[in-house]
């Protein structure tokens, strides 16, 4: 039995401590987890000597403490792990990773192979145990922790786009290592001959299994969060509960992975939860989780490490060579994935070209972590494995954390530094400069507004706004005198000003609740992308930017496939819908942004730069309003019920701010105060936004079509039942020239071109049909046809047709003579008019 008083003690000092090793890394500018481990080191020496040592018996205390914590392996990985795996899901940007998901799942579970091989195979000839084994090692090292790289990235500046890179391999890397892991073991344990094929299949099956698993789980979990009422202690608790839940259901029940089913959970609750969870409720999740997980973290780093003085014990020379060994595989498996693998993703488009010195600080900051110390941890104690197994993996595994720490993780910086990644280069430096005197314009106007109101001498104004106008010149002639100050260089500042200053009112919109999150993580995103746009290009850059943020991305044309195919509408319905306010915000923040180009940008870049970047502005918001308006012709009742959402929004945070003022000025008690808040608060909750509806009901399309208008109910509630409704997306290819005929098609409402050979084209509109000449004649199709905008379209396949001919004279007499006109026209070669 162990005496809870103790463990208690023990608990709360190391908390004591993990607690004080934060500042301190902040102060020495280490990675916190090399503080971390050392400290464990430090206990683990501390405690043994003391069990060995009869005279130092005030350590004896200390010993005992630690030695009595009831922490097995299986605690390890059944208390701490689900919370680890969970937070680094549920906290990433789901929709981001997406964006790069092909080099992020190509890198990390190619990479995890590389690596595991690499080292297995490095290490067979020499470590006198089965290959499988060396393997195991393989899995057990080829995670990596990239927490401190990010930090350094962060501070360096470097391009957002390579630190989420590194994030998402680092995060898909965890759970494809120890699904490999745990193939492995299973295959030592069970004794079997080890194969390839057998290990790849369940491989497979438990990485896929588990994704497939977890998001269903995080899909039920926010299924139940409806249900909450939006209590955040309630939902928070049934997080928790999620990722314990998730990961023993994937591991007991449904045998697969159960890391991958945790942290698939994770990453759904990440992607579908930000628009079903309350901001204010979200913010408090991510703040409890980033709690758990730093202790969940802190706690396995020092309870492994206090492990680590007795196996560095048992080291002898032997282990020495194989830690040699296993350190040069490890980098070289990292540097073959980051100059062998990378530079044809990039060939490809699919990742931005990532520079050697970047790659260096990648490989060199491939630190190993609290997963690969907890995994270790669960070799050494595991029964079913011999002592010379358990010697080999936890001895080289902790030794190469120890080493990526201690020195890795040590010289991070300095390495950073002599790669010349520190350094602000001149535009950076010209970019600090502007953004800070932008800051300071900004301080020197709401000091002189303040003096105003106060009535305040010119005096003191001109004291303290003083310095700050000293600044800004001085920052001016600083950049006058730089030789690479071209205008190009000055317009991409002013442009990089802009996009900042883009992504400010986003989250301004968004704190002020007027924008749905979904729509505020598009538009963060384009603001984004327009940041590192600018950065990267310039004005060539921001304008590229700017276009691919108008184009369809790949979550929207995942929706339309699935739609198109599977007859799944309400995702495509929800990405227009969402594509719809964006539209409109983007709008609205871009007319914003113009008031900011000739009030801010003006002063400090001159007119040339301020009008050059107004043309920019002009040109997008030109653009947008075209996508805007191609959406707002089909579905102008929704325009509609937007704009009023929007307007109810600002009406409602204006009511609140004039209670408040009420409040605040004394003339209403603070009951009645509370009370007007929270009608106000109740009716905008339930004052949904507006659904998208696609309108895709046959009945209202039908009234769109001349050539239906004769007909009486009877006959069109029969036409109704032959005619399915179809929506298309802008530039898609409906018919193809030389493709059988299957239908004919009706356009309700958007336009189409007819494309014939020889290079003529015909647009037809609402109203008009195409596909049936073939049908009539019994022929090929003559000609492509290609959506020109998102059109609704009423589709009649072939059997349906001939009824629909014999049903309906009126009808079929049009359609005969117009396609007996289009024939004549095209016999002709003339394309006279366009639509019928
Ligand atoms: P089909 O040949 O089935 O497929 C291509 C369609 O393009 C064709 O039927 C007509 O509906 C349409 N089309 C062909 N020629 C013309 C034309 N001159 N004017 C308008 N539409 C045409």
């Amino acid at each position: 039995m162990f005496d809870v008083a103790l463990v208690l003690v023990a608990i709360a000092l190391l908390l004591v401590v993990v607690g004080g090793i934060q500042p301190l890394a902040a102060r020495l500018r280490l990675p916190s987890t090399v503080l971390l481990a050392g400290f464990g080191i430090a206990i683990g020496a501390v405690s043994s000597a003391a069990a060995h040592s009869a005279l130092a018996g005030h350590f004896n205390v200390a010993g005992r403490l630690f030695q009595e914590l009831p922490v097995t392996s299986e605690t390890i990985i059944y208390v701490f792990l689900p919370l680890l795996v969970f937070e680094a899901g549920v906290t990433s940007d789901v929709r981001r990773i997406l964006e790069d998901w092909a080099p992020i799942l190509l890198l990390a579970i190619v990479a995890t192979l590389v690596t595991t091989a690499a080292i297995g195979f490095a290490l067979w000839p020499l470590g006198g145990v089965p290959l499988v084994v060396c393997l195991l090692l393989g899995s057990v090292v080829a995670t990596t922790d990239p927490a401190a790289v990010i930090a350094i990235f962060r501070d360096v500046g470097a391009p957002a786009r390579l630190t989420r890179l590194v994030e998402g391999e680092a995060l898909l890397n965890d759970a494809a290592a120890i699904a490999l892991f745990v193939v492995l073991l299973a295959m030592i344990v069970s004794g079997r001959e080890p194969n390839v094929a057998d290990g790849a299949r369940e491989f497979t099956v438990a990485f896929l299994g588990g994704a497939a698993l977890g998001v269903v789980a995080g899909r039920l979990l926010l299924f139940a969060i409806s249900w909450l009422g939006g209590d955040r202690l309630a939902e928070a608790s049934l997080t928790v509960a999620l990722a314990y839940l998730a990961f023993i259901a994937g591991e007991r029940l449904f045998h697969v992975s159960g890391v991958v089913t945790v942290l698939a959970a994770g990453l759904t609750v990440s992607a579908l939860g930000r628009a079903r969870i309350s901001p204010y409720n979200w913010a408090f999740l991510g703040d409890l989780w980033e709690q758990i997980a730093f202790w969940a973290r802190s706690l396995v780093f020092v309870l492994a490490s206090i492990l680590v003085p007795r196996l560095l014990v048992s080291m002898d020379r032997h282990d020495l060579l194989l830690m040699g060994v296993l350190i040069a595989a490890a980098f070289v498996a990292r540097l073959f994935v980051l100059f062998l693998l990378l530079p044809p993703l990039s060939y490809f488009n699919l990742t931005q070209p990532i520079g050697t010195p970047y790659k260096l600080a990648i490989a060199w900051g491939g630190l190993r972590g609290a997963l690969t110390l907890a995994l270790a941890l669960a070799v050494s104690e595991n029964r079913a494995l011999d002592p010379a197994t358990h010697h080999f993996v936890a001895v080289l595994a902790t030794g190469l954390v120890l080493f990526t720490l201690l020195v890795s993780g040590t010289t991070l910086r300095p390495v950073i530094r002599l790669l010349g990644l520190d350094r602000l280069s001149t535009r950076d430096r010209m970019l600090r400069d502007q953004v800070l005197a932008l800051a300071y314009e900004e301080v020197c106007e709401a000091v002189r507004d303040t003096a105003k109101e106060y009535s305040l001498s010119d005096d003191a104004v001109r004291e303290t706004v003083g310095p700050y106008q000293q600044w800004i010149r001085a920052a001016g002639a600083r950049d006058d005198a730089e030789a690479g100050l071209t205008g190009r260089a000055r317009l991409a500042i002013a442009l990089l000003a802009l996009a900042n200053q883009e992504r400010a009112l986003v989250l301004e919109a968004w704190s002020q609740r007027t924008a749905a999150a979904a729509t505020v993580q598009v538009l963060l995103r384009n603001a984004d992308a327009l940041i590192e746009g600018a950065r990267a290009g310039g004005r060539l850059g921001y304008r590229r930017a700017a276009r691919s943020s108008l184009s369809f991305r790949f979550g929207f044309r995942a929706a339309y496939l699935l739609y198109k195919h599977f007859g799944v509408a309400r995702l495509l319905a929800e990405r227009l819908g969402e594509r719809f306010e964006a539209l409109l915000f983007t709008r609205l923040l871009i007319t914003e942004l113009m008031g900011f180009t000739g009030r801010r940008l003006h002063p400090i870049f001159g007119a040339r730069v301020a009008g050059l970047a107004r043309d920019i502005l002009t040109a997008r918001l030109d653009a947008t309003a075209t996508a805007l308006e191609a959406l707002r012709n089909h579905y102008p009742d929704h325009a509609a019920a937007l704009e009023t959402a929007f307007l109810r929004q600002s009406a409602s945070r204006r009511e609140i701010g004039r209670y408040q003022a009420l409040f605040e000025e004394g003339l209403i008690p603070r009951e009645i105060y509370d009370d007007l808040r929270r009608s106000v608060d109740e009716a905008r909750l339930a004052a949904r936004r507006p659904r998208f509806d696609l309108g895709l009901d046959t009945a209202r399309l039908i009234g769109r079509l001349d050539l239906l208008s004769g007909l009486d109910q009877n006959q069109l509630a029969r036409v109704q039942r032959l005619l399915r409704p179809q929506f298309a997306m802008p530039d898609e290819r409906i018919l193809r020239q030389g493709d059988r005929p299957d239908a004919v098609y009706f356009i309700a409402s958007g336009a189409v071109e007819v494309r014939l050979g020889g290079g003529q084209r015909i647009q037809l509109g609402s109203g008009s049909f195409f596909g049936e000449m073939a049908l009539l004649t019994n022929q090929p199709r003559r000609a492509d046809v290609v959506s020109l905008t998102f059109c609704r379209l009423l589709v009649l396949r072939k059997a349906e047709f001939e009824k629909f001919m014999a049903e309906n004279p009126d009808a079929r007499a049009e359609i005969n003579r117009v396609a007996q006109a289009r024939l004549e026209m095209n016999r002709r070669g003339l394309a006279v008019t366009a639509g019928q």
